[in-house]
């Protein structure tokens, strides 16, 4: 495993179509499962203090439980005000039922 490569969780601990936080040293990090897909993210909304793992999946979009601003799970882009600044992704690496991701690269795999 590369330094940075952590273990986040195993798959079966994430249901289809779901998200669940999960702490990962000084990290706390939401999980999604999209149709046997793993994303991960900051658990924190970058709009104010709130859990996307609190707030609601739908087609790969996760709208904060706070004020509904969304955004795309797969690339962390903004989809809905009042959010402007995108959230942190993570390359997702499976290693046989683990789901762990790189700390140091982006969802896209490029460095972060
Ligand atoms: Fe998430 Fe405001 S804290 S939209």
């Amino acid at each position: 495993m590369a330094d940075n490569v952590v273990r986040v969780c195993s798959q079966a601990d994430i249901a289809p179509e779901t998200v669940k936080a999960f702490e990962v040293g000084d990290k706390r990090l939401a999980v999604y499962n999209l149709d046997g897909q793993y994303y991960v993210t900051d658990d924190e909304c970058t709009h104010a203090s709130a859990s996307l793992a609190d707030g609601f999946l739908e087609d790969g979009i996760i709208e904060c439980s706070l004020h509904a601003g969304a955004f795309d799970v797969r690339t962390g882009a903004v989809k809905a005000p009042p959010c402007s600044f995108a959230l942190r992704t993570y390359k997702v690496i499976l290693q046989g039922d683990d789901v762990c991701v790189d700390l140091d690269k982006d969802a896209a795999g490029e460095p972060a």
